[in-house]
Order: structure tokens, then C-alpha cells, then sequence
């Protein structure tokens, strides 16, 4: 053993209990889950009527991206109202509903908080553009002066994030500021209003029972707009390791979440929070932090190519991070942001570029080139969740994946839903993985409703569906189902130590002589002396083949 690992008295503050510490959570991005009356957009009644799927899948929470109302300029994250339910999806007694067959199936419920933008609908915005220059609704948003005689120009050359000018004109010289769509006016959170409504939407859903929060864009609230503007050129970099960046990870965005730590924890239990912080690695810890949301995604692993060396690294991150910050990583594979991961790992890799550059490189070939061996990514992705699910930490499952879905890469443009898509002319977007869900093998669109889904599903997903696989033996979910199930009886503690092993292969140990051994080589390796527990592909005459992760119970 080479290095060991044991924060287990660092942990256990009143915000990260046990549950979440180790919980597994599965992402549903509710549009594309499950539709109960058949207009092709899945809705809140649709995810209580598969209440029983996710307890006999075993997760421990969901988090629901956006269901409030919203034009889906941006999948929802365009919120017209915080504290509501988009009439095509329900109301609020659904949303009650669903929240109560969620809890007596033990399961929690998490749901997304969108604070640095509203969307142009929202009734703020509204206000905003038709008070006019100098009133106080603009002092809600991030209103400038344009330049130019007339201010017929922007102020500044900054880009959003979607591609584009960072800025709308408001069509009276002056523009608003939007690090995402047009459609996604940035808040200013210089401003107590906004503070204010932020601190009534957070009570709003943990009164009706809601039991934690995904923070959309955490890293982005705070803003240096002031004068004279770098170049673009100069901040295009956003991950600074000092704060110093004009718009993403200011040192004074944590005030706004002690505010809110406060809040979460008048609650009883206290109310858990994850943050979505695309930041330098350096300043990950301070988010997940216990004075602030007390917990972050690990975005490294989603990022991470097929490679032993760039999982022992990624990992070795994640458990720094947790002495860093006392709280456990949040690891995850993959979101609705991201190729899927099926699709990652089943593309060549390429030498200068990310398994996920790849990928969305591949997307604007419409999936043409290069080939995609979808059963190699499969089996990859199948050996790496079962490494995600032996680490100590949370671990967010993306709806589909169970399902080892891949992404769907020839949608017609005419389809696709991401302004991302049209924004920007080096991308395809993001709709590839938010296709619905397959549940049956037969039906109009694979059992997620009685019509076609909002976005067509392609004829190899029926092959992928869940009624299909859970007959299977053999099937990702039912390794996912078997993983889960073994996970809360074998991992306990947050200790972890590597073996030493060739630099192809990763092993490591977990307390009660638990291993967890994956072979990113090219031939099959020797197991240590034990009790094989689960494999993610069957073992070859004892030996652990290429591309799988099996778990062993040593002497
Ligand atoms: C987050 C969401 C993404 C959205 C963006 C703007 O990154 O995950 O889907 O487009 O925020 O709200
Ligand atoms: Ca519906």
C-alpha cells in the first residue's frame, strides 16, 4: 500500500449527515423522463408513476432539473418563475404528489435553484425593459450603457457563454448583460431584492418538503462590472486559481451562501446543497465547504479520459478536496451538459484532446466520425461506474445512463431545443443526451408516453430500454441495480488507500479488506486471493479482463 487516506474525524458536521455523504443521486431532467398524457413532454405526474423503477434501482435521492415555467430557451434553465410548476408539467399539488411518493419510497428529493439569471419572461425582466433607463427594475439585472454616439454598440467585447455577444440591447442605448442565452438575463446580486427573493424561493421549496438544492452556476453570481473592461482576450480563460476573474469564482460569492447556509440549516434535518462550480481544482473545496454549500460536484471525472493514470489523478483530487473542505466528493460521470459517457469512451481517443472534445467534435459530424464502438463504451462506462461507486462520496447518476444510452448524434437541426446549437457555430449542443427515455421495446416512442417524445428517440433505443434490460442478467442496469444494492453493505468510512499495481491497472483498498480493481490495460490481469463481489464483465477463467472493474472481498 502506497498512500492512505482516512478523514473519517475530519467529517460529520451537522450539514453533511451520513445520507449525503455517501448517497447516490439520479439526475432526472424531467421533460425527457417519463409523460403521463401523451404531448410528448414528460411531466411530474410521469416521474410519480416511476417512483418505483428509481426504489428498485436503489438511489438514495433525485435531482430535478428545472420544472418551473419557462419558453425552454435553455431546457428550462430560463426560469419565468422560481416558485412554480410549468402548467405543462403540473402544478404544485403534482409536484406535492410526486414529493410524497418520493419520501415513503425513501427516496429524497433535490431540486435545481437558478439564481444568476431569470429568464426574459420573468415578470422582473418585464418591469426592467419597460421602466427605462436609470429606474430602479434595471437595478434588478445588469444594465449598461452602450457605446457609440447612440449607444448602438455594446459595451464591451465579452462573449456568453452559448456563443455570441454577452450582451442584448435593450433598445434604448442601453444593453443587458448574459453569460448564457439572450433569453437569460444575469441578476445582480449587488442588489437585496434579489437577495431577498432568493432567500424566499429556498424556504418556499424546503417548506413543501424539498430536501436539498442543486445550485445552477454557483461559481457566478458575483460580477466585477466596472470600468475600464479587460479585453475578452484577456479573461476567455474563466478557471483562475485567485479569484481574480471579472465574472466566474469572486471570493465574495461565498457571503451569498453563508446567507443561505443559514437557512438550510433552520431546518431540521438541515437542508443539503451541492454546488455547481465550474472552477479552478484549487477552489473546488471552498463550495463544499461547510459554511458554504456544503457540497460540490467533481467535475474532473466527467472529464476524465479512459485512462488508469487520469482516474488515479482525478481521484487523488476529489480525496484532497475532501480534507479541504470536510465534506465528501460529489463524483459523477455524466449530465444533461455532456456527452453521454457511453458515447465518450466507445470514440478513439486522440492525443491532444479530451475523450469529451472528442465527442463533441463526433456531434457535428452528426455521429459519422470517427467510428463509435458503442459496445466498448459500454463496457467502459459499465467498469467505470462501479469505480465512481467505490469511492468514498456521493455519486450522481444521469438519467439513461443505468441504461448505458449513448448519445444521440444525428437529431436533424430542425429538432434541436439547445441554443446552444444555434449560438454557437462550433457546436452541436447539448439535446444528443436529453432524448427521452426508453422504457418499453415497442410503442410510439418507447414507452416514455403515448406519443412521440419532444425530441425523436433513434430505432436502437428500444434495444436500450428498460423493460428489456431489466430481464437481463446481464444487462448495465442490472450491474448498476446490483452495484447499488452491494454499495451500502461493503463501503463504509471514507478511507481509502491505493495497492500498488501495474500503472495500467487501479487498484484500491477500502476498510473491511474491500478492493476495488480495474484494468484499463490491453490483456487480462491476476486478481488478488478473494471473494469476488461483482464484476462489470465476466471474469476470464479467474483473471479480470481488459476494460472491467471487479470488486473483491480480501482475507
Ligand atoms: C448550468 C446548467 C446548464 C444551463 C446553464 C445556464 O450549467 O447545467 O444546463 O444551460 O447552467 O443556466
Ligand atoms: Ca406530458
Amino acid at each position: 500500500m502506497t498512500s492512505t487516506i482516512d478523514q473519517d474525524h475530519l467529517i460529520g458536521t451537522k450539514i453533511t449527515t451520513d445520507l449525503w455523504r455517501n448517497a447516490v443521486v439520479y439526475q432526472i431532467y424531467p421533460r425527457s423522463f417519463a409523460d403521463s398524457n401523451g404531448d410528448g413532454i414528460g411531466d411530474l405526474p410521469g416521474i410519480t408513476s416511476r417512483v418505483p423503477y428509481l426504489r428498485w434501482l436503489g438511489v438514495n435521492a433525485v435531482w430535478l432539473s428545472p420544472f418551473y415555467p419557462s419558453a425552454l430557451a435553455d431546457g428550462g434553465y430560463d426560469v419565468d418563475d422560481h416558485r412554480n410548476v410549468d402548467p405543462q408539467l403540473g402544478n404544485l399539488d403534482d409536484f406535492d404528489a410526486m414529493v410524497a411518493a418520493l419520501h415513503a419510497a425513501d427516496i429524497k428529493v433535490i431540486v435545481d435553484i437558478v439564481p444568476n439569471h431569470t429568464s426574459n419572461r420573468h415578470a422582473w425582466f418585464v418591469q426592467a425593459l419597460a421602466a427605462g433607463r436609470g429606474a430602479s427594475e434595471r437595478d434588478r439585472y445588469l444594465f449598461r450603457d452602450g457605446r457609440g454616439r447612440a449607444g448602438e454598440l455594446p459595451p464591451n467585447d465579452w462573449e456568453s457563454i452559448f456563443g455570441g455577444s454577452a450582451w442584448a440591447s435593450s433598445g434604448d442605448g442601453q444593453w443587458y448583460f448574459h453569460c448564457f442565452a439572450a433569453e437569460q438575463p444575469d441578476l445582480n446580486w449587488e442588489n437585496e431584492e434579489v437577495r431577498e427573493d432568493f432567500r424566499r424561493t429556498i424556504r418556499f421549496w424546503a417548506d413543501r418538503g424539498v430536501d436539498g438544492f442543486r445550485i445552477d452556476v454557483a461559481h457566478g453570481l458575483r460580477k466585477d462590472l466596472s470600468e475600464p473592461y479587460p479585453p475578452w482576450g484577456e479573461i476567455a480563460d474563466l478557471m483562475r486559481p485567485d479569484g481574480s476573474h471579472p465574472l466566474w469564482d469572486r471570493d465574495d460569492v461565498h457571503e451569498i451562501y453563508a446567507d443561505w447556509r443559514r437557512i438550510f440549516d433552520s431546518y431540521d434535518p438541515p437542508r443539503y446543497a451541492v454546488a455547481e462550480a465550474i472552477v479552478h481544482p484549487t477552489r473546488r473545496a471552498r463550495y463544499a465547504s461547510a459554511d458554504s454549500l456544503g457540497q460540490a460536484f467533481n467535475f474532473a471525472m466527467q472529464d476524465a479520459d479512459w485512462r488508469a493514470e487520469d482516474y488515479r489523478q482525478v481521484i487523488d483530487t476529489g480525496l484532497a478536496d475532501m480534507i479541504n473542505s470536510g465534506a465528501t466528493t460529489s463524483w459523477l460521470l455524466g449530465c444533461h451538459d455532456t456527452p453521454r459517457v457511453a458515447t465518450r469512451y466507445g470514440l478513439p481517443l486522440e492525443d491532444d484532446c479530451s475523450a469529451q472534445q472528442v465527442a463533441r467534435a463526433w456531434l457535428l459530424s452528426d455521429g459519422a466520425e470517427p467510428y463509435l464502438d458503442r459496445s466498448l463504451g459500454e463496457r467502459r462506462s459499465r467498469a467505470a461506474i462501479m469505480i465512481l461507486l467505490a469511492l468514498p462520496g456521493s455519486t450522481y447518476i444521469y438519467q439513461g445512463d443505468e441504461l448505458g444510452l449513448h448519445e444521440v448524434a444525428d437529431l436533424a437541426p430542425e429538432v434541436l431545443e439547445d441554443p446552444m446549437a444555434s449560438r454557437s457555430t462550433t457546436e452541436k449542443g447539448r439535446d444528443g443526451c436529453r432524448v427521452p427515455l426508453p422504457w418499453t421495446a415497442q410503442g410510439p416512442s418507447y414507452g416514455f408516453g403515448a406519443a412521440i417524445g419532444h425530441l425523436p428517440q433513434p430505432d436502437w433505443f428500444g434495444a436500450y430500454a428498460v423493460s428489456v434490460q431489466e430481464a437481463d442478467a446481464d444487462s448495465t442496469l442490472t450491474l448498476y441495480r446490483q452495484a447499488l444494492a452491494l454499495r451500502d453493505h461493503l463501503f463504509a468510512g471514507s478511507g481509502l488507500s491505493w495497492v500498488e499495481s501495474e500503472p495500467w491497472v487501479l487498484h484500491f483498498a477500502r476498510p473491511g479488506g474491500i478492493r476495488c480493481v480495474t484494468n484499463f490495460g490491453t490483456e487480462s490481469v491476476s486478481l488478488p486471493a478473494g471473494q469476488v463481489l461483482l464484476s462489470s464483465a465476466h471474469l476470464d477463467h479467474g483473471r479480470l479482463p481488459t476494460d472491467t472493474t471487479v470488486w473483491l472481498r480480501v482475507p
